[in-house]
């Protein structure tokens, strides 16, 4: 089996990068985690990545002058790779349009929420304060509107009475680590593809 080759976008603790690599180690999975890139030096995910003996670039948002050039040492980083699919995961940074459009149907993000409820930063809170019953994630391509993307998978979890931002988030994350890995699973097998905006399922 070809595998594809997989880069993970992340700024922060990782777990969601652990998952995927977890799920890449499987001998008959249809994907491989060719390289990490991180916007934040100390972001424990680059640990996870490191202790995983996968490649790791760290490039620093604030070493460039603007979102595009920001975008081009990535999409330099993701070249040298030869990288097939972006994964982001808790990747903190908005990308230029043109980076989006390159790889567009190839580009997925996990969010927290059961989109299109609760897009954008506070996620948890966010649900918390609608007084929601059912929380969860979403796995989705990434199109230029922010957390819009027509959707991949999804998984819902309930919002329990007492529940706090860090209560939710943790049982809305054991979700993710299962979502995830399946999503890649159906884009990298060809089973998902993006047609007209639309998530179109093989
Ligand atoms: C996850 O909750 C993900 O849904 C959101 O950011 C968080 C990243 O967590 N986009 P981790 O870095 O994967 O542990």
């Amino acid at each position: 089996m070809i595998k594809k080759r997989v880069a993970v976008l992340i700024s922060g603790r990782g777990s969601n990068l652990g998952a995927l690599i977890d799920a890449c180690a499987a001998p008959d999975f249809p994907a491989e985690i060719a390289l990490v890139i991180s916007n934040k030096p100390d972001a424990a995910g680059v640990a996870v990545a490191r202790e995983a003996g996968v490649s790791t670039v760290v490039i620093p948002h604030g070493d460039y002058a603007s979102r595009e050039a920001f975008d081009a040492a990535i999409e330099a980083a993701l070249e040298a790779a030869r990288i097939d699919i972006v994964c982001e995961a808790g990747f903190m940074r908005i990308h230029s349009e043109a980076f989006v459009r390159r790889w567009e149907g190839r580009m997925l993000n996990i969010h927290p929420s059961l989109l299109p409820a609760f897009k954008g930063i506070r996620v948890h809170q966010q649900a918390l304060d609608a007084g929601v019953k059912i929380s969860g994630c979403t796995v989705h391509f990434i199109v230029a509107e922010l957390d819009s993307g027509p959707i991949v998978a999804q998984a819902a979890v309930p919002v329990l009475p007492g529940d706090t931002t860090e209560t939710l988030a943790a049982r809305i994350l054991i979700e993710e680590h299962r979502i995830y890995p399946e999503a890649l699973r159906l884009l990298a097998e060809g089973r998902v593809r993006l047609e007209s905006g639309k998530a179109v399922f093989a």
